[in-house]
């Protein structure tokens, strides 16, 4: 054995110094490559970022180097995990792995040696690693391991024969000598008892017998034709039970070995993966000591509440429970109907039995778990504030795997992050929980934006359709997420601005974007430019507002108040409901006219006059008394030479004149003076003064048509 250590040591250091010479040392940065002595295995972690693709291994010892392949790794005692979510290959070697060589270097030691591989541009570079682990946790009397891709079991050898030779191993001999024929196997199931075979044999089928230290090994990959499985307290259980023997002159030593383990690939319920294994796996009396937790390492039994795992016996069988979002959990979002997620954990679990001799079984479980597709529902909500003038949507929940690279707003795609020359902002925000969110800004009068006038809501909607397109990473399979808002913006009917002028009155309205909504009438007549023309008001209408200036006198029209010092005058606008002709608001100015002089020939009959007769009056003379033609027909008001009359175009002794297109009341007022009244003889020549009223005959003969 020293001797072939000794080689061994040799053959590997020249490895080592020609891989030095070719490959350099930068590679092993800090935290690049981890080696470390576990409880019951050797540990070997590389980040992948460093190596680029997935590095290979190959075991070495005294003996040679020898690829760890899937099925070899299966026999031989080592597990090769490629955590690519984490961005590490993991390779886990058992103590008793085919090439681990065994020292008595402080105790019982196990020494490593490795190769690890990794190809760049087609070369191959090469990295020595080792690493001896020393004296590990003690040994139970019985230890099983149930590897990812193989079951393990060795015993403590307490094979009776030991004739008082001091050394142990010479004494049983390495049983995969070929030297020690005399060692045979048989494997059995429940149904029968398969023919023994030799160690060698045994070796072929993939089943490893080994005698390390003073342990009896044996190793199996799962889905061996001599392994079966059971179901035990209702858990899927894979067992291969061998027996090893040997007959030596009348004895016969056996050593049974049954590797058995629960191969329940978990389930998922309520927010846990649950995986479960039975109470007794192996004899035990009473309950089983457990303790788990993920990635290699065993959780104080304080603190597994405290992370929210959960532990539970029925049925004799023990289930664990791991939420969904425990650390040390790997999560990834997975894009199928719906954006969706998952979650791998790498269970570690220790359960130790004692059977009724008070010997130990210690059985450690390595078991990759994980979720069903989860759905992962995105968040938005719509914060929008019409008063700000712009839509603000929230996109949130965004798993920190999957990133926003466009948006469609109304079909059309704006890549992100946004160019600076577009009028829309997106924000990210990142959360400490890692997820992010994005906050998308349109000003709800952008030309993009969609508007339509909503009647039932007397509102401007404002639409907006978003199409989100998130990508998982690493990877380029797109998610849409969609997205419709809305803004009502309320809407009221116009108002128009008015002023009062000398002569009239001015309305004037600036448009609104959505005021063609409306019709504008004065009365029940709509207004446009040729009603307009006809009454004698004046228009302008552009795409920026209608002014509409209404002359004093013109159609539409009421007077109130008419008196001595003027009268009010009052205009309206009606606003209508451009279908239902309903009508929704209105503007009505009333104005003081305080003209000295005017005349009113009104449509309904009335002839209304306010004038200063001193023009007509001889100087010196005043006023004694007015008069129409009529005598009887007196002012309404009179003020020195200032007179109102008000009457009826028929009464008051008018006089009638009808031409082709229109027709004239005509009427006089007189005034009597004191001077007449002196003299009274000679019939006085009568100041007056003649009034009229002249009517177009068109549109009027409906008003006169009485008379
Ligand atoms: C083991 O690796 C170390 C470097 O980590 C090296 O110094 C040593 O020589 C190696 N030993 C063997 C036996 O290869
Ligand atoms: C093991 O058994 C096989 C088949 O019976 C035989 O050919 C082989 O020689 C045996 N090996 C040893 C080392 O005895
Ligand atoms: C325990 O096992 C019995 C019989 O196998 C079964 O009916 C019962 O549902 C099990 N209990 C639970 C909690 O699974
Ligand atoms: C909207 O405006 C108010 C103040 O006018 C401001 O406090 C608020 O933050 C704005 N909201 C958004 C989403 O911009
Ligand atoms: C992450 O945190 C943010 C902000 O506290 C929260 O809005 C969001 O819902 C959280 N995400 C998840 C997936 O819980
Ligand atoms: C969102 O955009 C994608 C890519 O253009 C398109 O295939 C999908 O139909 C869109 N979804 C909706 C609801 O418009
Ligand atoms: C003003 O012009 C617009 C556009 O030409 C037209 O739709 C509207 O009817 C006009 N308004 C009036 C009162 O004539
Ligand atoms: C009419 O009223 C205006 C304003 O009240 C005043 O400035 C003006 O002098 C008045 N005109 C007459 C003729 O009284
Ligand atoms: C009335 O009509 C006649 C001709 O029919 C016309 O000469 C006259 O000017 C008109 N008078 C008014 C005040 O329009």
């Amino acid at each position: 054995t020293n001797t072939s250590t000794a080689m061994a040591f040799n053959h590997s250091l020249a490895l080592l110094l020609s891989l030095w010479a070719t490959a350099g040392c930068d590679f092993f940065v800090e935290g690049v490559l981890q080696l470390e002595c576990r409880d019951r295995y050797f540990m070997i972690a590389v980040d992948l970022a460093a190596t680029g693709d997935v590095p290979r291994f190959e075991a070495v010892d005294g003996t040679g180097t020898y690829a760890i392949t899937e099925d070899y790794a299966a026999k031989c005692g080592y597990s090769i995990s490629i955590l690519s979510l984490l961005g590490l290959v993991e390779l886990r070697a058992s103590y008793f792995s085919c090439h681990t060589e065994k020292t008595l270097f402080q105790g019982a030691g196990f020494s490593f040696r490795f190769n690890l591989i990794t190809t760049y541009e087609g070369v191959d570079a090469y990295y020595a690693l080792n690493k001896t682990c020393s004296s590990p946790l003690p040994w139970s009397p019985r230890e099983v391991t149930c590897e990812v891709n193989y079951m393990e079991v060795s015993v403590r050898s307490e094979l009776p024969c030991q004739s008082g030779s001091s050394d142990d191993s010479s004494t049983l001999g390495p049983l995969y000598s070929p030297s020690t024929e005399v060692w045979q196997v048989t494997f059995q199931n429940p149904y029968q008892q398969l023919p023994p075979m030799n160690l060698s044999q045994a070796r072929q089928e993939g089943y490893i017998f080994d005698h390390v230290h003073d342990r009896i090994v044996f190793r199996t990959p799962y889905g061996q034709p001599e392994s079966y499985h059971t179901e035990v307290t209702g858990v899927p259980v894979e067992v291969v039970h061998a027996t090893v023997f040997s007959r030596q002159s009348w004895v016969v030593v056996m050593v049974d070995l049954i590797a058995a383990c629960s191969m329940d690939e978990g389930s998922y319920d309520s927010g846990y993966m649950i995986w479960g294994t039975p109470e007794a796996l192996y004899p035990s009396l009473g309950t089983t000591q457990i303790s788990f937790g993920l990635n290699g390492n065993l959780v104080e039994q304080a603190a597994v509440v405290q992370k929210g795992f959960i532990m539970e016996r029925y049925n004799s069988t023990v289930q664990i429970g791991i939420p969904y979002d425990a650390e040390g959990g790997y999560r990834k979002s997975f894009v199928s109907d719906c954006l969706s997620e998952f979650y791998i954990f790498n269970l570690y679990l220790k359960q130790t039995s004692v059977d009724e001799r008070h010997e130990e079984t210690v059985l450690w479980f390595h078991r990759t778990l994980v979720t069903p597709l989860l759905s992962s529902p995105l968040f938005t909500e719509d914060q929008t504030d019409v008063d700000n003038g712009t839509f603000s949507i929230h996109l949130g929940k965004v798993p920190r795997d999957v990133e926003l690279t466009s948006v469609q707003l109304n079909g059309q795609e704006f890549a992100v992050p946004f160019s600076d020359s577009i009028a829309y902002t997106l924000t990210e925000v990142r959360h400490s929980n890692k997820s992010h969110s994005y906050t998308l800004k349109v000003p709800l009068h952008d030309p993009i934006v969609i508007q339509e006038f909503s009647k039932e809501n007397a509102a401007m909607l404002h639409k907006l359709d978003i199409n989100y397109t998130l990508i998982v990473k690493p990877g380029d399979e797109p998610y849409y997420h969609t997205f419709s808002v809305t803004a009502r913006m309320a809407v009221s009917p116009p108002s128009f601005d008015v002023v009062c002028t000398e002569s009239g009155i001015d309305f004037k309205l600036a448009y609104r974007s959505f005021d063609y909504l409306w019709d504008f009438t004065i009365g029940s007549d709509r207004l446009t430019p040729v009603l307009a023309a006809n009454h004698g008001y004046t228009m302008s209408n552009d795409s920026q507002s209608l002014l509409l200036s209404v002359p004093l006198f013109t159609h539409g029209y009421k007077y109130k108040d008419i008196g001595l010092n003027g009268f009010l005058g009052t205009f309206s606008i009606l606003v209508r409901d451009r279908e239902t002709a309903d009508i929704l608001t209105s503007t009505t100015k009333t104005c003081l006219f305080n003209a000295t002089e005017f005349i009113m020939c009104s449509t309904n009959g009335w002839m209304t006059v306010v004038v200063d007769l001193s023009a007509v009056l001889p100087s010196g003379e005043m006023p004694t008394r007015f008069h129409l033609l009529n005598n009887f027909c007196v002012p309404k008001a009179v003020d020195g030479t200032r007179v109102l009359f008000s009457f009826p175009l028929h009464s008051c002794g008018s006089t009638v004149k009808l031409a082709k297109e229109n027709v004239t009341y005509q009427n006089k007022i007189y005034l009597d003076t004191s001077e007449n009244a002196v003299e009274g003889f000679n019939p006085p020549t009568p100041h007056r003064m003649t009034v009229q009223c002249t009517y177009p005959l068109v549109g009027l003969h409906r008003l006169f048509s009485i008379h």
